[in-house]
Formats: structure tokens, sequence, C-alpha cells
């Protein structure tokens, strides 16, 4: 395990790492764009344990920029100031590397209304302020990024520094560590989804994925980081078993924990449910379980395949068919690790997992409850999920 000291680099200075893979894990065929990427931290003093997530602060795409100074008549060249940056900055490097272009909210609105000089976009603004409107308003400003306002209202004029401060910080976005730092103490890998998608008929393009994926030339260093602490982590005992629960880019710290557990020669047994759309495009590191596996170092695999067949199979559904071993390994003092979307996923995972404990365990729901509680305070029952 990584020693796990303060770095000199951290929130407010970052490390500039380099990118030095950048890799498309899934196969010709698929609708997912989910990648590899490898953070070289060489140079750096940042030490990372499994389980802690890498934080990177992107930029802005330049298009997207230029198109907003267009839109506001500016050159970029013009002095901004912003909260707690001593000196000023250039509207372009603010709108590049400092501030969130998309979610307007309805604060954007109401300053929209205070600079429209044109009726009709008064009139639709104040319509679109109006109480007994909230809710369709949200979700207009759901669909919308700032240029559309700009485009939508084009009797509403900012200056540089008017614009600037209607804005959010670009804040930095986590990835889940992918790499163990036994086996790769200079670098750290990531698996990461490529957030691309449509709305209000413009393409639209996450920030941090994209800059990770489009606009980060390989082998400079470029990338702002720094190492956030987790308490999502392996157990202390090396021999306690683990239960992995991983789809998607869940997946991330579970290769993790799995080379950590190789290489530093843990007696532990080990089992991962994963799942994504596709078995023959979408097995991330399918290649890299499947020799853990062939090698009696991963012992048990559960997988699902959630577009293979006319109906939806999850990682839940393999879990409840397992069910009763699952309850034999929890019974033994297993660690169950849940990774990935919060929203739906880890909701359904949490209830089979309430559901397995009542049924196999064969206690009341009330108890179940009361055990899965325990194993949360006992720290047996962990989830890094976003
Ligand atoms: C602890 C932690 C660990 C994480 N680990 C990982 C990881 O290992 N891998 C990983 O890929 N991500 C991970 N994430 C998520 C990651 O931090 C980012 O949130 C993600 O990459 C999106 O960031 P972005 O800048 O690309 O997109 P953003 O610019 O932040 O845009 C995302 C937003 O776009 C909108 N959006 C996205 N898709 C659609 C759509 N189809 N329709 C309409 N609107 C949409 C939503 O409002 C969404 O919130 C983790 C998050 C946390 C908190
Ligand atoms: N909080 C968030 O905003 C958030 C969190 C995670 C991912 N995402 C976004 O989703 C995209 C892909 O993410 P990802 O690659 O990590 O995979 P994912 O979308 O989480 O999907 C992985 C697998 O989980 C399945 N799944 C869907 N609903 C599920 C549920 N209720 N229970 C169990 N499994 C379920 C999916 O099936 P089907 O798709 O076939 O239903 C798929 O097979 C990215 O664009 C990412 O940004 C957003």
């Amino acid at each position: 395990m990584a020693v796990d000291v303060d770095s000199q680099y951290n929130k407010n200075n970052p490390f500039l790492a380099k990118l030095t893979e950048n890799r498309l894990l899934n196969k010709p065929g698929t609708i997912k764009d989910t990648r590899h990427f490898v953070v070289e931290l060489d140079g750096s003093d940042l030490f990372y344990a499994c389980g802690d997530s890498l934080a990177v602060y992107p930029t802005n795409r330049s298009e997207e920029v230029d198109a907003l100074l267009l839109a506001l008549g500016a050159t970029g060249d013009e002095a901004t100031e912003l909260p707690r940056l001593e000196s000023q900055i250039t509207f372009r490097e603010a709108l590049s590397n400092k501030l969130s272009l998309a979610t307007p909210t309805r604060k954007t609105l109401i300053k929209f209304a205070e600079k429209a000089s044109a009726n009709d976009d008064q009139i639709r603004l104040d319509e679109l302020l109006e109480d007994s409107n909230k809710e369709s308003t949200a979700i207009y400003l759901e669909n919308r990024e700032h240029i559309d306002l700009l485009e939508e209202f084009p009797s509403v004029r900012f200056t540089p520094q008017e614009f600037v401060s209607g804005l959010r910080r670009l804040v930095p976005r986590l990835y889940s560590i992918a790499s163990s730092p036994s086996q790769y103490p200079n670098e750290v890998h990531l698996t990461v989804a490529i957030v691309r998608y449509q709305t209000n008929n413009r393409d639209r393009v996450g920030v941090c994925s994209t800059y990770l994926a489009d606009r980060v030339p390989l082998g400079e260093s470029s990338v702002p980081v720094f190492v956030a602490k987790s308490h999502f982590g392996l157990p202390e005992d090396s021999s306690v078993p683990i239960i992995m629960v991983g789809p998607g880019t869940g997946i991330a710290p579970f290769r993790a924990f799995l080379q950590e557990r190789i290489t530093t020669g843990a007696t532990g047994k080990n089992w991962l449910f994963f799942g994504d759309q596709h078995h023959a495009t979408d097995y991330l590191y399918g290649e890299e379980f499947g020799a853990m596996k062939e090698a009696g170092q991963l012992h048990r695999i559960g997988l699902a395949w959630s577009r293979d067949q006319e109906n939806k199979i999850y990682v839940q559904d393999k879990m409840m068919e397992a069910g009763a071993e699952i309850w034999d390994w929890v019974n033994d003092g297993a660690h169950l690790y849940v990774c990935g979307d919060a929203t739906r996923m880890a909701k359904d995972v949490d209830e089979a997992i309430h559901h397995i404990i009542h049924k196999f365990g064969a206690i009341s729901e009330d108890e179940a409850e009361g055990y899965v509680k325990q194993m949360k305070k006992e720290k047996r029952y962990q989830r890094d999920v976003y």
C-alpha cells in the first residue's frame, strides 16, 4: 500500500501531469465511449491508496469560448476580475479555464431580464420567470447553456465583467482510480465514460470527460490534478473476502482492488459483479479479469449484459441468483463494495442486498435493515457512487 502523506499538490496547487495513454475500452459496434486513461505522476510527490480518486481541472472547448465571445461582441483580450483571484485575467482565459459555460439558472434569467432592451425578449423572459411556470422553466434551463440564451435573447448586452460575474466556477471532476499503487506507484489509471449528448438540437459535451478524450495532447505536462482521499478502501486484514459490485465505469476501483490484492499476495477471496450493455463490445478489461479468473486470483465473477436479450439483466439480478452464496460470504465476514451510478443502480443493488440478507439469512426485513446498518458502521458495506 502506498504511503499516505500530505502532498504539496492539492486543490489550490494542482500538479501538471502527463497523459500517456488514451485508449477506447469498448469494441467496434458499441454505442458507448468508455476510455482508459493513464496519467503519469512522475516528478510529483503524489501518493494514492486504493479507493482514492483523481481530481482533474478541465478547460472548456475553444469553439464554445469563441461562440460566446462572438455573441457578446468581445475580443477576449478584455481584463476581468474573479473572486478569490488576486490578479486580473483576460476574458478568454476566464471563459476557457475558470468558469462553467453550461447550467444557466433562474438567477441567470433574472440578469437577462434586467438587460433585455427588446420588447419580445422582455415578454419571453418575464414569462419564463413567472412563478406559475417554475417547472417548465426548470426544464427549459436544463436544456440550455449560456450560449443558447445569448442567441435567443439578442437584445441582451453584457460587458465582459458583467458576464463573468454571472457564471459559476468550473470545478474539478473526480475519477475513481483504476490502478493499484503497489503495481503502479508512479501513475494513475482512469476509466471514464465520455459524455456526449444533444439538447435543444445542439451537440453538447461533458467538459472534463471530453477534455481528457479530445483535448489533452499525449505526453505534455498539462493536466492539472490532485489526489482526493476517500473512505472507500480495502479491508486492512487482507485475508477478508470481498464482494465488489461495479457496473459500467463503476468497475474502476475494483480493477485497482484486484491488482492490489494480487500484487501484495492477499489471501482473501475476491468476487466481482460487472455489467454493461453487450458482452461482445462492452466487457471493460474483460481480458484482464479473464486472466485473473484463470489464475485463481479472481474467485468468482457475475456478469450481467443488459442489452444482449429482450429483457434487461442487471448486476442485482445476478446477485439475487447467487443470493445463498453471497449470504455465506457476508456471514463469513466478507466486505461488500458498490461503485457507479448513484441514481438508479446503487439504489436497486442496495435493495437486492437487503433482500438477500433477509431471505438467505432467514431474518425479518427489520432485522435485515439492522444487519446492513451494522455492516455500514463496521465499514463492511461501502459505496462510492456518483
Ligand atoms: C467520487 C466520484 C468518482 C467518480 N468516478 C468516475 C469514474 O471512475 N469514471 C467516470 O466516468 N466518472 C466518474 N465520476 C463522474 C465524473 O466526476 C464526472 O461527473 C463525469 O465524468 C462527467 O463530467 P464531465 O465534466 O465530462 O461532464 P459535465 O460537463 O459535468 O456534464 C455532465 C452533465 O451533463 C448533463 N448530461 C449528461 N448526459 C446527458 C444527457 N444524455 N442528456 C441531458 N443532459 C445530460 C447532466 O446535467 C450531467 O450532470 C465520479 C464522480 C465522483 C463524485
Ligand atoms: N450521476 C450521473 O449523472 C451518472 C452516473 C453514472 C453514469 N452516468 C452517465 O452514464 C453514461 C454511462 O455510464 P457508465 O458507462 O458508467 O454506465 P451506466 O450507464 O451506469 O451503465 C452500466 C450498466 O448498468 C446498467 N444499468 C442501468 N440501470 C441500472 C440499474 N437500475 N441497476 C443496475 N444496472 C443498471 C446499464 O444498462 P442499460 O443502460 O442497458 O439500462 C448498463 O448495462 C455516461 O454518460 C455517464 O456520465 C451518469
